[in-house]
């Protein structure tokens, strides 16, 4: 179908996501909410003249497109109820447990499927009207699935990326949904398809051989490499890769080194009594993420005595997310539980054993976090890559401190070498590179941290955009 009212509009590229990197405040004025992404992308956008197309992250508001220093911010509005059926429903309660290998039971609506159409529907016109004659449009993430095919449709001239933040599952998960093959079709209206991981990629172009009319060939898919494609009943080629995202790593590691990171590290470590071992954990609050694995991990080394409470400290932050999923709330009030609960057995008074902070933190004080902490803690039970991982990484400038990764992070296939790698389901097994992790000797602690340096500094965030951009044909 094609969309005559479609007019070319001015941009040569497009960035579509479900969230701006702006947010509107109680007040109705813009927040900058500076992402990974926004970060990477935010130089080349405004170098051509680009737009955002976005959601401005509070319902019933429809505020009017704007220019942030070059670069064109066009807000997508969506209705409080669409909010509940197409970003609290299909996309993070059909969605998001579907794609993390069903961790938490995946629920399938048909309202809410109507109203993931509807939303995808006007991002493709808003990018439709953004995009100039021939323009490049990248569609990010699990939220906006069929974008690419509708945006073909209305605009046959784009050239269409999208990438998956999130794991793409594999076939046997993938096919319990019940809209497996529109959702499937939708994302080969694009050009080039990316994925985190090559496990990501060859489940999706498994999965389109399976369930939609297309053929898809065999070649080795490798990371930022090889990639696999896809023919589609129209003729048209979709190439499927690899293309692990990063962090602004040369930012991150300049941070670290300045004086007042430096000093904060120092004076957190004062202000939790100078333990000997200092444990951290930062994440999203969600269930994905293994948070209740890693504090029962470490309650089981306080009570065997591996680890002593009047030496040990862990800090948990975790960012407030997602609140009105049903999910979301059952497991802040289990993580809250065991978080009391084992401060109970195991602290004393003016001395908790796990610091919990329930709010978003400062870029820098997370920096200082990252410094202080002899041993991070990256457990989710299915995570597309995990940038926390890379983070702390990245923060290490002093070339200290070791990772504990779970096997089932993308980052994993990045840092496997230098991390402790877990698998999350086996507890006994965390609480082992727990207490390993935390006694490591310096040179073998400085060995592995090297190691992930190295990967991380060479492979950051806009490399990464470059990368995925060169891919679907966009000069540097
Ligand atoms: P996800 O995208 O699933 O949330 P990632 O680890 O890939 O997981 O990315 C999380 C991002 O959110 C990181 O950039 C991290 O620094 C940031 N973040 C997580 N927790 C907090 C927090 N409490 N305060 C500030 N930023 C946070
Ligand atoms: C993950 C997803 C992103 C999402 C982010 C925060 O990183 O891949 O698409 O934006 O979580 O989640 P939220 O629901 O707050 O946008």
């Amino acid at each position: 179908m094609t969309h005559a009212e479609d007019a070319p509009g001015s941009s040569d590229l497009l960035v579509v996501a479900n969230r701006l990197p702006f947010d509107l405040d109680e007040d109705g004025e813009w927040r900058r909410a500076p992402g990974g992404l926004v970060t990477a992308l935010e130089p080349t956008l405004r170098s051509r003249g680009g737009a955002w197309v976005g959601w401005p992250g509070k319902p019933d508001v429809a505020p009017s497109a704007f220019d942030d220093e070059g670069m064109a911010i066009r807000p997508v509005p969506i209705s409080a109820d669409e909010v509940a059926a197409y970003y609290e429903g299909f996309a993070n309660a059909t969605l998001w447990p579907l794609y993390h290998d069903v961790v938490a039971r995946p629920r399938f609506e048909r309202s809410w499927w109507e109203a993931y159409r509807t939303v995808n529907e006007r991002f493709a016109a808003a990018a439709a009207d953004a995009a100039a004659e021939g323009a490049t449009v990248w569609v990010q993430d699990y939220q906006l699935q069929l974008v690419p095919q509708m945006l073909r449709d209305r605009r046959p001239d784009l050239r269409i990326g999208f990438f998956l933040h999130i794991p793409f599952p594999p076939a046997e998960l993938f096919a319990q949904l019940p809209w497996r093959r529109p959702v499937v079709e939708g994302l080969l209206g694009a050009d080039v398809v990316g994925f985190q991981t090559v496990g990501g990629a060859e489940n999706f172009r498994r999965v389109a051989a399976r369930l939609t009319d297309a053929t898809a060939d065999d070649a080795p898919i490798t990371v930022n490499g090889g990639s696999g494609h896809v023919t589609a009943p129209d003729g048209r080629t979709i190439t499927v890769g690899a293309h692990p995202i990063s962090v602004d790593a040369g930012h991150l590691d300049e941070t670290a080194r300045g004086d007042e990171v430096a000093e904060r590290a120092r004076s957190l470590r004062h202000e939790l009594g100078d333990p000997r071992t200092v444990l951290l954990g930062v994440d999203r609050l969600d269930y994905t993420k293994g948070i209740d694995v890693r504090l029962q991990a470490f309650a089981e080394t306080l009570e065997d005595g591996r680890l002593d409470p009047a030496e040990t400290v862990l800090i948990q932050v975790a960012t407030p997310s997602r609140e009105r999923v049903e999910h979301y709330a059952e497991m802040r009030d289990d993580i809250e539980l065991t978080v009391g609960r084992v401060n109970g057995e195991y602290g004393s008074i003016g001395h908790p054993v796990i610091h919990y902070v329930h709010r978003s933190t400062p870029r820098d004080e997370l920096v200082a976090f990252y410094r202080a902490a002899d041993v991070m803690l990256v457990t989710p039970y299915r995570d597309g890559m995990n940038l926390v991982a890379k983070e702390y990484v990245a923060s290490r400038p002093d070339g200290d401190g070791a990772l504990v990764l779970s096997e089932f992070t993308g980052a994993a296939d990045d840092l496997g070498e230098g991390a402790f790698l877990v698998n999350p389901h086996d507890i006994d097994a965390v609480g082992d590179a727990i207490v390993t992790a935390a006694s490591l000797d310096h040179e073998e602690s400085r060995r592995r941290m090297g190691l992930m340096r190295e990967q991380v500094l060479a492979n950051d965030v806009e490399r990464w955009a470059a990368g995925f951009l060169e891919a679907l044909g966009v000069g540097s």
